[in-house]
C-alpha cells in the first residue's frame, strides 16, 4: 500500500455565485449532455504547418453549437480572438475556448532545445527561457502549452530525449518545477497565465529499445523512484494540466491507467487538474488491444480521468450512451467539465476572454531586443565543452589570420531551432557562420564550405572543405544531426554521427591543422571515431534563434562554457541503455577484466561522457568539506560545505555537483544518486563556500513493500564535477528507520552560497 500524501495542491473554488456554487458548478447545472461532451472536445485548428488553417465557417458553427472545448495548432492575438469573441458571445452558455499549441523552448525567440537547457545545469535560466515563452505565447491568444515534457530518458535511441531534461529524477524534477513556474508565473494558475502542461505521464521515456510508443515494462520501484518524481515535483509546482502518455506500462495503456491517473495523482498526490490525452490517444486503446470499439475506450479513459480527448473525437462521438445509461459515468463527465471550466476560470477566461488578444503587446513581445538577449546568454550557458586538449580554446582571434567555418549545420536556421519551433523563423536565426563572422575583427578572415550534409550520402563537397581547412589557421567543423533527426517518432538504432558527417571529420582532422569540433545534435551520440582522434569537442545541441553569436561569444573567449551533460554519452550503442546511477550488482565492474563482472569485454567500464561532464577555460580547486552533523534523525537536517575555488585567472561557472549512497540498505541501492547541485559563478581567483542542505526524506527508497521508506544506517557522500570527478567524500548516519511519504528525487535540496 502508498503511504498517502492528502495534501491538495491546486485550489480549485471560483468565486462563489447563487447557492454557493462555484461559476464551473452553476454552468454544470445548465449544461445539456451535447454541451458537456463538446468541452471534452480539443480540435486542430490547423496543420503544424499551416496553423488556423482549419478555421472556417464550419469550424465557427461548431463553436456556436457548444461542441468544441479547446483548439491546438493554432495561434495569433487576431485569429484567436475573433475565435473567442464567438464563443462568449455566440454560443448558448458562453463558455470560452482553450487555445493550445507546443510551446516547448520558445515561441518565436526560440531557446536552445531542452536537453540543451537541462545542460545549463541552472534551472532559473529555464525558468526564465520559459517565463519569455510564456509571454510572447500569451501575447499570441494562446491559453496553454503542452510543456514541460518530464519524461526521464536513460536510452539515448529514444527520439525525445531531446525534448527532456534528459537520465536523472533529481535534474529532472528541479527543471521540471522550472518550467512549471516559468510558463504559469508562479506556483498556480492565474489570470494571464500559460497554462503548463506536465508530460507525458508516467512513463514513456521508458519504451522498450527507445522506439518512440513502444511499452514500458519497468519494475516498481524504477517508476516511483527514476520516472515519476518529476512529475510529483510539478503536480506540487502546480501544473495545470497533464498529459497521458501514449505507450503502456507493463500492458496497461497509461490512457486507460486508472490505478496511474486516478488512483496515484488524483487520489493520493491531491492533484486536481485537467488531463488531456495525446494525440488521438484514446481511440488507440483499440491497438492496444483493451478496447474492442471507440466507446469501450471512451468508458475506459473517462473512468481513468482523462478529461479531454487531442483531436480523436471518441469523447465527443462515442461516449453519449453510456453517459446517458449509466449515472456513475455521467458523474465522471460532469468531474471532468468540471476540471475544464476551473481551469479556464482559473485563467480568467469567463471575466476577461480578450485578455490575450491585445495585437499591440503581441507585436510588442515578439522576438524583442530583450527575449533575444535572453536567448543568447541561455544559449552560452547550454554548451559542454567535452574535451579541449592542448587548450586550443578559446581561439584568440586577434592572433588568427583565417578561420575555416566548415560543415552544412553551419548554415542551416532550420536545424538551429530544433524539432518544436512553434512559431520560430529560421530566417531570424543567427547562424553558426553568421555569428562567426559577425564577431570577427576584421584582421581575421572567415571562410566557409558546406563539406557534407546530414540529410544526405552525398561527399563530393568534401574535397574542397578539405582544401580550405589546409588554408586556414583553424578550422571550425560543425557536424552532427540535422533537426530531424531527433524528436517525436525519431528514434534511432544506431548512435554514430550519420555517415557524411563522420566522414567530413575523418578527411577534415586528417588535414592535419588544428580543429574545433562543434557538435550540434539533439541526443548523446556515439561517436568512438571522433572521441579517439578529436582534441577539441564542444557540444551544442540545437541553441536556437541566437545560437551563433552565443557560439562565437565561446569560441573566441568572451564566456567560458560550464555546460554539463544532462545524460552520458556511451561508447557505443550497444552500450545503452548506461546509467551512471544504476544499482549495485554481485560483481561490480573490474577495470581490469581478471575477474567475471558486469561489464562488456570488448569496451572500458566508463562512459565515453560521464553524467555530469563539462569543461571549461579555468580550473577549480574543491577543499575543506565540512559537515554540520555526523547523524541525521526525522525532522532534522545535515548541511554539507565545501569551498570552491577558480585557480585560473579566466572567470567562469562552476558546476558543483553532491551525489549519495546509502551502502547498506534491505535493497540494493544505486551506486551514485545526484541529491544537489549548483551552478555558481566564480571570478578568477575567486572562492565561495557552497552548503547543501537536506532531510532524512530525500534519502527514501521504494521498499518491495510499496512504501517510500528511509533506513537507519550509513549515507556516503561525494561533492565533485561530475559523476566521474568526485574530488570530496564524507558520511552520516541516518539514526532511525521510518516512512517517508514522498518520491524522494522528487524533492528539493536547499543550497547556500557564500562569498569568501
Ligand atoms: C503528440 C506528442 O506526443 C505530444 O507531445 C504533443 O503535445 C502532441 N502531439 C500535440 O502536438
Amino acid at each position: 500500500m502508498l503511504v498517502a500524501s492528502l495534501v491538495v495542491f491546486l485550489s480549485c473554488a471560483g468565486p462563489a455565485s447563487t447557492q454557493n456554487l462555484s461559476r464551473p458548478e452553476a454552468l454544470l447545472k445548465k449544461m445539456t449532455l451535447d454541451e458537456k461532451l463538446g468541452q471534452l472536445v480539443q480540435r486542430a485548428g490547423g496543420r503544424s504547418k499551416a496553423l488556423n488553417s482549419r478555421l472556417d465557417d464550419a469550424e465557427l458553427d461548431r463553436v456556436r453549437a457548444g461542441q468544441v472545448g479547446s483548439y491546438l495548432h493554432v495561434a495569433g492575438a487576431e485569429p484567436l480572438g475573433k475565435l473567442q469573441k464567438t464563443a462568449v458571445e455566440e454560443s448558448r452558455l458562453g463558455i470560452p475556448l482553450l487555445f493550445a499549441m507546443d510551446v516547448v523552448h520558445g515561441y518565436r525567440t526560440i531557446f536552445p532545445v531542452p536537453v540543451a537547457l537541462a545542460a545549463t545545469w541552472a534551472p532559473e535560466s529555464q525558468e526564465r527561457a520559459a517565463r519569455v515563452a510564456a509571454d510572447e505565447a500569451t501575447s499570441a491568444g494562446l491559453h496553454w502549452t503542452f510543456a514541460p515534457m518530464i519524461d526521464i530518458a536513460r536510452d539515448p535511441r529514444w527520439g525525445r530525449i531531446v525534448e527532456g531534461a534528459g537520465e536523472d529524477p533529481f535534474l529532472g524534477a528541479r527543471m521540471a518545477v522550472a518550467q512549471v513556474n516559468g510558463y504559469q508565473g508562479g506556483n498556480s494558475l492565474r489570470p494571464g497565465s500559460l497554462m503548463a502542461t506536465a508530460k507525458h505521464f508516467g512513463a514513456y521515456g521508458a519504451a522498450t529499445g527507445g522506439r518512440d510508443y513502444n511499452s514500458a515494462d519497468i519494475s516498481e520501484r524504477t517508476l516511483q523512484e527514476v520516472y515519476l518524481p518529476p512529475f510529483y515535483a510539478a503536480a506540487r509546482a502546480g501544473a495545470g494540466s497533464f498529459m497521458a502518455a501514449f505507450n503502456d506500462i507493463g500492458g496497461v495503456p497509461t490512457t486507460s491507467n486508472k490505478e496511474l491517473l486516478r488512483g496515484l495523482l488524483r487520489e493520493r498526490w491531491g492533484w486536481q487538474g485537467l488531463m488531456v490525452s495525446d494525440w488521438g490517444a484514446i481511440g488507440e486503446l483499440i491497438n492496444h488491444g483493451v478496447a474492442a470499439d471507440r466507446a469501450a475506450a471512451a468508458i475506459l479513459a473517462l473512468d481513468a480521468s482523462v478529461d479531454m480527448d487531442m483531436v480523436g473525437g471518441v469523447f465527443a462521438e462515442d461516449l453519449k450512451d453510456a453517459v446517458a445509461k449509466d449515472p456513475a459515468r455521467l458523474k465522471q463527465l460532469d468531474e471532468a467539465v468540471l476540471r475544464i471550466l476551473r481551469v479556464k476560470e482559473q485563467l480568467g477566461l469567463f471575466d476577461k476572454p480578450m485578455q490575450y488578444h491585445d495585437t499591440e503587446r503581441e507585436s510588442r513581445e515578439l522576438l524583442s531586443r530583450e527575449h533575444r538577449d535572453a536567448a543568447r546568454v541561455i544559449a552560452r550557458q547550454s554548451m559542454v565543452l567535452l574535451r579541449n586538449e592542448g587548450k586550443l580554446l578559446p581561439l584568440n582571434p586577434d592572433k588568427l589570420r583565417s578561420i575555416a567555418v566548415i560543415g552544412a549545420l553551419a548554415t542551416d536556421g532550420l536545424s538551429a531551432l530544433g524539432s518544436w519551433r512553434a512559431q520560430g523563423k529560421a530566417d531570424e536565426v543567427v547562424t553558426m557562420l553568421a555569428g562567426i563572422t559577425a564577431a570577427a575583427p576584421k584582421t581575421l578572415k572567415v571562410l566557409s564550405a558546406p563539406g557534407a550534409d546530414p540529410r544526405s550520402t552525398d561527399l563530393a563537397g568534401i574535397p574542397a572543405a578539405v582544401k580550405l581547412a589546409k588554408s586556414a589557421d583553424v578550422t571550425v567543423l560543425v557536424i552532427g544531426e540535422d533537426f530531424d533527426l531527433s524528436g517525436e517518432a525519431r528514434s534511432r538504432s544506431d548512435l554514430e554521427l550519420p555517415a557524411s558527417q563522420l566522414e567530413l571529420a575523418r578527411r577534415v582532422l586528417a588535414a592535419g591543422k588544428p580543429v574545433v569540433v562543434v557538435l550540434a545534435n539533439g541526443r548523446p551520440l556515439a561517436m568512438p571515431w571522433l572521441a579517439e582522434n578529436a582534441p577539441v569537442i564542444l557540444e551544442t545541441w540545437m541553441l536556437g534563434v541566437e545560437g551563433g553569436n552565443a557560439l562565437a561569444d565561446v569560441l573566441f573567449g568572451k564566456y567560458s562554457p560550464a555546460g554539463r551533460l544532462p545524460a552520458a554519452f556511451p561508447r557505443t550503442t550497444g552500450a545503452v541503455p548506461f546509467n551512471y546511477s544504476a544499482n549495485a550488482t554481485g560483481r561490480p565492474a573490474d577495470p581490469d577484466l581478471k575477474k567475471d563482472t558486469v561489464r562488456y569485454h570488448d569496451l572500458p567500464i566508463t562512459p565515453q561522457f560521464a553524467f555530469g561532464h563539462g569543461l571549461s577555460y579555468t580550473e577549480f580547486r574543491y577543499s575543506e568539506l565540512s559537515q554540520s552533523t555526523q547523524t541525521l534523525g526525522p525532522g532534522e537536517r545535515i548541511d554539507i560545505s565545501i569551498t570552491v575555488e577558480n585557480t585560473g585567472a579566466v572567470a567562469s561557472d562552476e558546476v558543483v555537483q553532491l551525489y549519495v549512497r546509502d551502502p547498506v540498505a534491505s535493497i540494493a541501492r544505486p551506486v551514485l544518486e545526484l541529491r544537489g547541485f549548483k551552478r555558481i559563478e566564480l571570478a578568477g581567483g575567486a572562492r565561495k563556500r557552497v552548503t547543501f542542505s537536506l532531510t532524512p526524506d530525500q534519502f527514501a527508497f521504494w521498499s518491495p513493500r510499496g512504501q517510500w521508506l528511509i533506513e537507519a544506517g550509513r549515507i556516503d557522500f561525494w561533492i565533485g564535477a561530475s559523476s566521474a570527478d568526485l574530488r570530496a567524500n564524507g558520511a552520516f548516519e541516518i539514526t532511525k528507520t521510518h516512512m517517508g511519504t514522498v518520491p524522494a528525487a522528487a524533492l528539493p535540496t536547499r543550497v547556500i552560497v557564500g562569498n569568501l
